[in-house]
């Protein structure tokens, strides 16, 4: 199935097909070399897969993690491109999870002003929600996303058969970002999570992800309205992050962030779909911390944080809120 985004001169198809990986060269059709960036978590014969599908390419692969996530790796990529002389007929593809899509993305942005970038996300998380949109960017400290840039992609491939990989707890990982999608834009994606067996529908929650990540970026490139709604739960999430020192993955920590976000009616059976899911509902960890660093996060404004609410699934409203209101509903 070709999913088109349609952002003018930007537009781009999403691939979404079991075994697209191996037609990686067919679906983007690269002219020129070709750095395939990937980390050492993702299994080596994804990226081999790739690489060897276009002949002028290079792979370079980095420590898996956010640790990975900074200035280091930004310009140990630059280098690589500089070292194998890439110009702007080139193209940087990434082939990863949400790190290395924001790491390749982001070196793809600024090296020679911008040169080609294309995504095959291959965790839950990248696949539904961070490989669609065009934000990239590293952390500086413990600050998340601080420094980075929109670049679109030119070609997403998203192959749900290269999750078999992964291991359970990246899914339910993943997941959290889509429920988030389902409780703010689609009840439908919701209600397959109250099934047990969630992941048989993986295929059509992967695509009904990608239905409103495509709707909502269309609308709403560079976050300046509608876009933010996808921060739902990220408000505490990114705070929880911060806290507990990478002892919780991305999406655990969304999950934690989401239930103090929803309206009295729905809120025991939002705790029971991520109950269903695996997703942690409770977590120890310092709230002095995390709301220190939610009165850091970029959604700040004045003494008050914007915030994504939900009443009924399927909508959401926007909300203004000071961290101690928000450390309250916690
Ligand atoms: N992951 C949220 C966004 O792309 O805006």
């Amino acid at each position: 199935m070709i999913i088109p985004l349609k952002l003018g001169a930007d537009s781009y198809d999403i691939t979404l097909e079991r075994g697209a990986l191996k037609k990686a060269a067919d679906i983007f059709k690269i002219k020129g070399k070709v750095l395939v960036v990937t980390d050492s978590g993702v299994p080596e014969a994804y990226s081999r897969c790739v690489a060897e599908q276009f002949s002028d390419s290079f792979i370079f692969t980095f420590p898996e993690g956010e640790e990975s996530k900074n200035f280091d790796t930004y310009k140990a990529i630059c280098e690589k491109l500089l070292e194998f002389s890439f110009t702007r007929s080139d193209a940087v593809i990434a082939v990863g999870g949400g790190v290395t899509g924001d790491m390749a993305g982001f070196a793809a942005a600024t090296y020679m002003r911008g040169i080609a970038f294309y995504n095959i996300p291959t965790t839950v998380l990248s696949q539904v929600d961070s490989s669609i949109g065009g934000k990239t960017a590293i952390d500086l400290g413990n600050v998340k996303n601080i420094i980075g840039a929109f670049h679109q992609p030119r070609g997403v491939i998203i192959d749900p058969e290269v999750l078999s990989t992964l291991s359970e707890r990246q899914i339910k990982n993943g997941l959290a970002e889509s429920i988030k999608m389902g409780m703010c834009f689609d009840k439908e994606l919701f209600d397959l999570f109250r099934d047990d067996a969630y992941m048989k529908n993986i295929d059509r929650i992967i695509e009904l992800s990608l239905l409103i990540k495509k709707r909502v970026v269309e609308e709403d490139e560079k976050e300046a309205g509608l876009r933010k709604s996808l921060n739902f739960g990220h408000t505490i999430g990114h705070g929880i992050e911060g806290a507990v020192f990478g002892e919780l993955l991305h999406g655990e920590c969304v999950a934690l962030g989401i239930p103090p976000m929803c309206g009295e009616v729905i809120k025991e059976e939002v705790r029971a779909v991520l109950k269903n899911v695996g997703l942690p509902l409770t977590y120890p960890f310092a709230k002095s911390r995390a709301e220190e660093i939610m009165s850091h996060d970029k959604k700040s404004r004045g003494d008050k944080i914007s915030v994504v609410r939900c009443d009924e699934i399927g909508s959401f409203y926007f909300d203004e809120m000071t961290t101690e209101a928000i450390m309250n509903l916690i």
